[in-house]
């Protein structure tokens, strides 16, 4: 059996936490789809399209390894792709809560799907896009926890205020 794995999150941008994230899931199944969801709530400083770019450009050297967008349900997607796990990232145990509650529910409206959860390296555990976001527009190095594109992308976007 083809075992495919769907990576979701905003990835609004991704960061190096995610990078290690997908490049774990990499080694354990056939195929990763990086899933970036369109989420439109959570007011994204990057749209569907440039977060999806900036995705493809980072695991641009992973095989195995593909990029999509999507909105609506994720196990909606899941179904759609005919994948049956879906990998989340924990950094902290203040991710857990969410992390569980989504799952579960997840579970409830697909039992078929499961959800697995993989550590970053703890050096990337404290990085979110949110701070990196925050870092960046007050003018902050954070060459260490993105790619270059990524970098340049926040530069630019900072300047077009
Ligand atoms: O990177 P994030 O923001 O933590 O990712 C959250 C994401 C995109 C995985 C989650 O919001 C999601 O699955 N959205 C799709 C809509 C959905 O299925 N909602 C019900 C979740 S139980």
């Amino acid at each position: 059996m083809q075992k495919l794995a769907i990576y979701p999150g905003s990835f609004d941008p991704i960061t190096n936490g995610h990078l290690d994230v997908i490049s774990r899931a990499a080694g354990m199944f056939d195929h990763v789809v990086v899933a970036v969801a369109h989420n439109v709530e959570k007011m994204p400083l990057f749209t569907t399209k440039q977060r999806v770019a900036l995705v493809e450009s980072a695991v641009k050297g992973i095989r195995n390894v593909s990029v999509d967008g999507f909105s609506g349900l994720l196990v909606e997607y899941a179904r759609q792709k005919k994948a049956r796990v879906i990998v989340r990232g924990l950094r902290a145990v203040s991710d857990f809560e969410f992390e569980f509650q989504m799952a579960l529910m997840n579970r409830r409206l697909e039992p078929r799907v499961e959800t697995i959860f993989l550590m970053p390296k703890d050096e990337y555990t404290f990085i979110s896009s949110r701070l990196v976001k925050e870092i960046a527009w007050l003018g902050g190095d954070v060459s260490n926890f993105v790619t270059a594109d990524v970098q340049r992308a926040l530069k630019e976007k900072i300047a077009a205020g």
